[in-house]
Order: structure tokens, then sequence, then C-alpha cells
């Protein structure tokens, strides 16, 4: 241990109150040993740090930074560089606010398109988003401060975020769902990983011994700091045990004395206590010792401000190009059309959320743009149901024009934190108003704002699609850049856009039932699937368009990796992003058709050619094989595949490749679905026959009184009336709080309450309610209510009584 010598200085005491929270950002302080608080902030897109009384749901304001597009966004990228300098500016306004842990990047997989975090998630591939992770995390730290990864692991979805079970075989855990924080951990080095609410494989995975000590600490050797997500602390102890350093927010000290308690009992070694002591004073003092020098209070905002625009500019996706309708033609007149280009849509709702220090919309960034605009029509209501006023008057001023610029997109309650999305729509009324405007004018270019994807059964009625996702606060203007010709795009999908959300391979399995999520699809999300069952697409993964083209040629593969020539055929400079995708050629053990390696962009000049070389590595040709619980590698041949996007291979050639030796460890007869990648709608047989074993019962057990881990929504069949009551009456607040238009305050209830396990009343009110409390209210909620009562207040005055003593 490296604070060996301090340690032994504690009090047993001391050493336990270090394990949770000394209010809602801060940990706790030992000030006789010297040892300082540490602040935690959000967030992934920029800092949010409160400046009045803290509360997570960020009801209270923070104090502006920079926000930068979101990760969804820079993830279109593809550029890790680009990732490290938005990682480096983060970090030096995480100095500038005094934060020693930003909370993020998040780099959950997005394994279905309507969960509603997906726009601060990276990618579907996990190569991609672990890449794009580490250098993140590389940026965060060079600043000395820590990044903190999360969340730790298989929350792909919010709805009952904070109780859902998810059911997934080991193999595609490790390859699609852990791999990118794998490379966080191992390239990125990341000091901190925030661990997730929900349970995997039947734990909490904050408990889980098997990801917590077997795969995190033990192969991958991780020593930095595990906190919980906010409230998510189950056990203590068993959150101990499996290696969780800090709990998050304060308990009021409840749970430092369920660990004091454990130690005296013997059902806690001290020693694991010291250990976890240990490796949250080495996070506490490495992140505080920028602080203990001379250090930089301010940071330029209007500098900052032009690399967020920057990031946005290399991370705008064109999608559709009709008649080279873009770039803009000098002299032709545009309409500006729709709510988004007055009001930019530009971060998701939740945790991440930034307050801007300055904030770019279209209209106010039109006229430096030199597109000659003839006038701006709003088209539609973000919230509302169509209006036909709004639409004639924009279809008028279309008609003056030569090119309409239409501004469409999800609104700002549609993609948040704690809800999932009802579907993949943009809403009816923004359809209605291209389709009126495609009659008087069809020269219309769709500008579309959202983080995550939607179907888009209206796309010949446009000519032009530019997607610049959620561009932080200079996205708008990056997009004029775009529009203009200024900038010539290069950002491609880091998600494959399916032509109907059925026909996502979760379709049949997300959000999953009451109690459990099956990942029945296993291996086969996003392109994986598509791509493997023949199913057609709008936009596969990778996709995207530049005013030039590239030519590939020349490929050469060798043992360490392919190089190939790559041309700009066109007459203006761009960049490309190449795609190393390798598929297998033997059928014994199966998988996806091809997967992505390795990627590399490349400015390229007018004319020019380079020589792109993308190395090989150690997740090249492995897979996971559960018999030797071991990364494998089978002995066949494998095809190499560079790629302007996973559905458009531009060179192939092929590798022999030794193999380890082990054994194929399925039996092909009963997987069939597996083995042919039509995974979307896969037998519970079969699923069990990949996990091994009998999935749960997915149902809550109405039978029982509720208790701990149940949740806020489970009251709708709680015994008592109180509880029934309880349910209800969240219900219509939500339900009217949503009519009367307080649209996120309805969303918070959501979020924050109704999914809310009962451990979180004690876990998230800063030790206002204690665990003998929450027994009372149980006993209310279970048709004890006056026995309860009398409890909660028998327990209400011992615990004042005891804060008086102390
Ligand atoms: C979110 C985390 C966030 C934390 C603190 C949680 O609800 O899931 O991503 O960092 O709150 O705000």
């Amino acid at each position: 241990m490296k604070y060996k010598e301090l340690i032994t200085q504690m009090t047993l005491e001391e050493k336990a109150s270090l394990m949770s929270g000394k209010d809602f950002w801060q940990t706790q302080d030992i000030k006789r040993l010297g040892i300082n608080s540490m602040f935690l902030a959000d967030g992934p897109h920029g800092i949010r740090r409160q400046e009045a009384a803290a509360d997570q749901l960020g009801l209270n304001a923070s104090i502006p930074a920079t926000c930068y597009p979101t990760a969804a966004t820079v993830a279109n990228s593809w550029n890790a560089d680009l990732g490290e300098k938005v990682g480096d500016f983060l970090g030096e306004e995480a100095i500038a606010q005094k934060v020693n842990v930003l909370l993020g990047p998040g780099i959950n997989m997005k394994r279905n398109p309507l969960c509603g975090r997906n726009f601060e998630y990276f990618s579907e591939d996990p190569y991609h988003a672990g890449k794009m992770a580490a250098s993140y995390i590389r940026g965060i730290q060079s600043h000395g401060v820590s990044a903190c990864v999360k969340h730790f692991a298989v929350n792909n979805q919010e709805e009952r975020r904070m109780s859902i079970d998810t059911i997934v075989d080991e193999r595609t855990l490790r390859e699609v769902y852990l791999t990118a924080f794998e490379i966080a951990v191992k390239e990125g080095k990341t000091k901190t990983i925030m661990s997730s609410y929900n349970r995997l494989n039947g734990d909490y995975t904050n408990e889980n011994q098997h990801l917590m000590q077997e795969i995190l600490r033990k192969e991958w050797n991780y020593d930095g700091v595990v906190v919980t997500d906010w409230g998510g602390s189950n056990d203590r102890i068993a959150g101990l045990l499996a290696g969780n350093e800090l709990e998050m927010p304060t308990t009021d000290g409840q749970t430092d004395r369920e660990i004091i308690e454990a130690i005296k009992s013997g059902k806690l070694e001290e020693k694991v206590l010291d250990e976890s002591v240990d490796r949250l004073l080495d996070l506490i003092f490495s992140t505080n010792e920028v602080f203990e020098k001379a250090y930089k209070k301010e940071f330029d905002v209007e500098k900052h401000h032009r690399v967020a625009q920057k990031v946005a500019e290399e991370s705008i996706v064109l999608l559709k190009n009709e008649d080279n309708l873009l770039p803009l033609k000098f002299g032709k007149k545009v309409a500006v059309v729709g709510d988004f280009a007055k009001d930019a849509r530009y971060q998701g709702a939740g945790s991440s959320i930034v307050n801007p220090t300055i904030l770019d919309h279209t209209m106010n960034c039109f006229e430096e743009s030199g597109i000659l605009s003839i006038g701006y029509e709003r088209g539609f209501d973000r919230y509302g149901k169509k209006n036909v006023e709004l639409i004639n008057r924009a279809c008028s001023l279309a008609e003056k024009a030569d090119v309409v610029f239409l501004y469409i997109g999800l609104d700002e309650m549609t993609e948040a934190e704690g809800l999932d999305r009802k579907n993949m729509k943009i809403p009816d009324n923004q359809v209605d108003l291209l389709y009126a405007l495609h009659k008087v004018n069809p020269n219309i270019v769709a500008i579309l704002s959202c983080g995550s994807a939607v179907e888009m059964p209206w796309i010949d009625k446009v000519k032009g699609l530019l997607h610049g996702y959620l561009g932080g606060q200079a996205g708008a203007r990056a997009i004029l850049r775009v529009l203009s010709g200024d900038v010539n795009p290069s950002g491609k999908l880091a998600e494959t856009y399916p032509l109907r959300y059925e026909e996502t391979p979760s379709f049949q399995n997300f959000p999953g039932n009451e109690a459990s999520v099956e990942y029945r699809e296993a291996l086969y999300i996003g392109y994986r699937y598509y791509d493997t069952a023949d199913v057609d697409v709008l936009f596969p993964f990778g996709y995207g368009l530049s005013y030039t083209n590239f030519e590939y040629s020349d490929i050469h593969v060798d043992k360490d990796g392919v190089t190939f020539k790559l041309t700009n055929t066109g007459d203006i400079a761009g960049m490309e992003v190449a795609q190393l995708y390798v598929g297998c050629e033997s059928s014994e053990i199966f998988r996806a058709k091809k997967e992505l390696k390795g990627f590399d962009k490349i400015f390229i000049n007018a004319g020019e050619t380079k020589t792109v070389a993308i190395p090989f590595d150690d997740k090249t040709f492995r897979y996971f094989n559960v018999r030797t619980n071991k990364w494998e590698v089978e002995e066949a041949e494998y095809e190499i595949m560079i790629g302007a996007s996973s559905a458009d291979i531009r060179l192939e050639d092929t590798i022999f490749i030794e193999g380890t030796g082990a054994s194929v460890p399925y039996d092909k007869e009963k997987l069939p679905s597996y083995y042919s990648g039509n995974a979307n709608n896969i037998s519970k047989e079969e699923f069990e026959i990949l996990l091994e074993r009998e999935v749960p019962v997915s149902t809550w057990d109405r039978t029982k009184p509720l208790g701990y881990t149940d949740t806020i929504e489970q009251c709708q069949y709680a015994k008592g009336l109180f509880g029934r009551l309880i349910y209800h009456s969240i219900v219509f607040a939500h339900w009217s709080l949503w009519k009367i238009g307080k649209r996120s305050t309805a969303n918070l209830i959501m979020m924050s309450i109704y999914h809310m396990p009962f451990r979180g009343i004690a876990r998230l009110t800063g030790g206002i309610v204690n665990m003998p409390m929450l027994d009372g209210i149980l006993m209310m909620v279970n048709g004890q209510f006056f026995k309860g009562l009398r409890h909660v207040f028998k327990e209400r005055r011992k615990k004042i009584k005891l804060a008086n003593i102390n």
C-alpha cells in the first residue's frame, strides 16, 4: 500500500468516512491528516459545477462552461486526436472550476436507438467507442485531474435503469459491452470508473464480483477508483468487497456506520477497507496536486468557443446531396425555415446539461456565412401540433427561394436521461411541414438536430441532408460553414440508421420486462446484425459524404497490419475516414460478418495520394471463448477489408492466422439463429442454450411486500392503500405537469422518483431519511400505515438525539 503509514494514523471512523461523500459532490476531508476533499462534477461534454446549493437534478444553474458537442456527435468525427483535444479543453476548464474528477465520458454501447442517453454515448461499436474514450481520457488527465468513464456496465437503457437486471451471455458481455471499458482502462488509463445502477446477471454491477473483481481488477489490473452512480449503492458492504471505494452522494454517515459495524462483527476484514482507502487517497492526492500550486482560475472563453466550433465542424455528417446542391452556389436565395434555426438544439437533458458561456443560433450567424437569406419562418411549434398558419407562411417564403434550409429535429424533452424515446420518429408536425414545402419548392436541404438515430420515411422529399447531431454551443455556426462550403464535411455515422425501428435486432427485447431485460440478440448489435443478416438499412454504420471523392487502391496485408493508398480525386481538399473491418472465413464459431478493428482519418489535398497504414492489435483476431474463459484466436483465413463505410468495402485481401488451439465452445446444431445471424427474434430456449442456464423470471413478484430494492413504480400493486395512493399521485403529477407545459419537471419525476428503488430515499436525501426510517415508510406502503408512521417518528427522534450527542 502506497499510503500505509498515513492509514495507520487514521481511526476506523476516519477510514470509513472517506468511503462516501461529504455532500452531493465532494468527498470527505480529514484536516488533521492533511487530507482534502475532492470535487466531482458532470459532465461528459462540459463542466456542470453548481454555484449554489448542489442538487443532482440540475435544478440549480451551474457555473457557465463551454458546451462542447456531445459524445454522440464527436464520435462522428472518427478522429481520436480531436477527442483528445476535447478532453484537453475539458480538463483545462475542470482546473479553472476546481473540479478533481470529471464524470465522463459515457461509453455505453448503443444497443437500441431508443435509449434516452444515446446522445451521451459514442457508438454501437466497442472498438470505436473505446478508442474515442481513451483519447478523451488522455486529454482530460493530461491536466492532472481525473476522468471517470461511466456507466460500468451494460447500462443500455434508461427505463428502470436503477433496478433492471441485464441478462447477457459471457461472450457478448466481453466482446460487445466491456471492450470499450477495457480500452478506456488499458489505453486511456482512466483513474476513475463509475459503476452503473443496473444489475448484471443477477447482481448490482457495483457488487458484482465477476465484473468488478475478476474482470476489472484481476484481468485488467485496474488500480484506480470505482465510484457508484449517484444513489446507486445498494449493499454497502457487498460494494466494498467488490472493490467500490466511493459511494456518492453523502448518506450522512449512515453507510460509514455500516462499514464500522461490519468490521467489528468480522463480516468485513479491515484490510479490505485499508486497501480501498489507499486507492482513494491516491486519487485525492494526485488530483489535488495541481490545486496546491498556482493554477489558472480562468480560461479563454472565446478560444474555447472556437474550439467547440471546430470540433462540431469535423463531426457534422452529410447524408444526402442530390444534384450536388451543397455546398450552396454563390448568389442562391435561401429561405430558412424551422424553429431549430432560431433556437438551436445543441445538447441533451439530464445530468450532462451545461450552462453554455456563449450560444450560437443559426439566425444570429447567418450574415457572416455569406449565404443570401430571403427570410425566416418558424414553420412549426416545437412542442405543438400541426399549425396550418405557420406552414402556409413558410410555404409562401419557400416559393420565392432557390433553396430551402429546413431545420428539423427532436426537442429537448425527447432525448433525456432517465427516459427512453417512445419511437424513432421526428414529430409529425415537422414532417407535415416538409411535405407542404416540397410541393412549392423541391430544393430542400434538411438540417437535422438530434443526438440519436431517427427514421426518415420522408427522405425522398429532401435533396440535401446534413446531420449536425447535438453540436454544442457553437454547432449552429459550424453547420452554416458546411452549408456554405467553408468547411468540407468529413463526419461519418457511428451508428446505423435502420429503415424502421421494428428492424432493429433488440426490438423484441427492449426495454425488457418488469424485472429484467434479455440481450437475446447477443453479439448482433448495430451493423453486426444488419450486415450479417442482410437487412437493408437507411444509412449504414460508418457512412458519410464529402464534397470531394476518394479512391482507394494498392492494399497490402502482412502480420503487422494493412497499408493502402488513398487519393483525393476531386478538386477540393478533404478528410476521409478509412475503416478496417475483419471477417473470419471459418464458420466454426459464430460471429458477425465483419467487425471494425481500426480506423484512420486522413487529410488529403485535391489530386494528392497518401499511403495509409492501419496496424493490427491484440483485438484484431480475438474472440472470447466461454470454455477456456479466455480470449482466443481461431486458426483460419481472415478477410481484411478497407471500407468507406461498413457497407462500402473498397479493398479486400486475406491473411492466414495461426490460432491458439482452443476447442469450439458451441454446439452448432443447437444455436441455429446465432450461426445464421438472424438474431432479431431468438427464442427463449435458444437464448438459454447460449447462456447455459435458465433466464430468471422477468416479472415482479406481486405476492411479496415491497422492500428496499423494489421501486416506487411497484407501489401500483402495494398492499397498503397509502402505497397505491403514492403511485397514482406520481402518475397524476407527471401527467398534469406535462399538460401545463412543465415538461422538464415532469421528466424529472420519471427520472428521479418513479423508477427509484425505495433504498434511494435513504441514499439520495443526504440523511434526511435513514434506513430505519425507511423501514417505517415500507410498513406504511405495505399496509401497516399507523404502525409504520409511529416507527418513522420513533426513528427520527433517535436520529436527532444521536446527532445532538455527536
Ligand atoms: C447519472 C450520472 C451522473 C450522476 C451525477 C446520475 O444520475 O447517471 O451519469 O454523473 O448522476 O450527476
